[in-house]
């Protein structure tokens, strides 16, 4: 089944990642933004700025161009009566950064209907550069309105972002021509696979939640990268909280060789 009014919805997603984002700059400026306000569906702390920046989804969702239920990592499923589709909300993912003013954080969106590959429509928003990423199934993934792929694998400069279990044995072939980046986010850092900045991004602390990963899952996949579980085997998830992901996130699958 393909995504009606693609095209609306994505100046409409555009709209609300920023409306979002902004709004969690604002409160982000003053004190007690960093503040726990609740346990998020599933246990996991709401801070102040994340509960605003939802509030904006949460509000903008009946203006959509198609009927959407939601699903946000702070608030759960909200269901809306006629949807076929959800919109795949975390309305900051990065939240550590952006309360201690590390200027690397962003609004990510996605509109799929049950699982990570069913997802038609991805979209991330630098809250701090507002570089925009977005993918349409089929079709390919842009910045700024740029098209971009992957990065093609070259032994002499490997670049690896990651989010590691850092008591377990980081599984990296350590090699003069490795770098490695643990950045805070994992939504801007699979968007940097897409566009060839990061060649490899791998998380194996078992903590990711789809709402981090699928706007910027497809940015991968429609850039010619791949998703793939700690097996290589092709990635999937549910639209389901309690789920926890460990991934790798690469551009050229001769990259893995890098990885023990
Ligand atoms: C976090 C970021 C981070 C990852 C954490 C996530 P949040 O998302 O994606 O890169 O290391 O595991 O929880 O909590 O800021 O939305
Ligand atoms: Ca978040």
């Amino acid at each position: 089944m393909r995504l009606p009014r693609a095209a609306q919805l994505e100046d409409w997603l555009a709209d609300v990642a920023k409306r979002a984002g902004d709004r969690a700059n604002r409160i982000l400026a003053r004190k007690g933004a960093g503040r726990t306000v609740q346990r998020g569906a599933y246990g996991s702390p709401t801070v102040y700025a994340d509960q605003l920046a939802e509030k904006v989804i949460i509000d903008e969702l009946p203006n959509a161009p198609i009927p959407l239920h939601l699903f946000s990592e702070e608030i759960g499923h909200v269901r809306t009566p006629g949807a076929d589709w959800t919109l795949i909300a975390d309305p900051i993912d990065g939240t550590r950064n952006a309360v201690r003013r590390v200027p690397f954080y962003c609004v990510s969106l996605a509109v799929g209907r049950r699982s990570l590959r069913d997802i038609e429509l991805g979209l991330v928003r630098s809250s701090v550069t507002r570089d925009l990423w977005v993918a349409h199934k089929g079709k390919g993934a842009w910045r700024n309105g740029k098209r971009i792929r992957v990065r093609k694998f070259d032994p002499k400069e490997v670049i690896i972002a990651a989010a590691l279990d850092y008591e377990r044995q980081v599984p990296i072939k350590w090699h003069p021509y490795v770098h490695f980046r643990d950045m805070g986010s994992a939504a801007l850092e699979l968007c940097l696979v897409a566009d060839g900045g990061i060649d490899l991004f791998l998380s194996t602390k078992h903590y990711l939640r789809i709402v981090d990963i699928a706007g910027a899952a497809l940015c991968v996949t429609e850039a010619g990268g791949h998703l793939l579980d700690l097996q290589k085997k092709r990635l999937n998830a549910r639209y389901d909280l309690k789920e926890r992901i460990s991934m790798y996130a690469v551009g050229d699958r001769r990259t893995l060789q890098v990885i023990r």
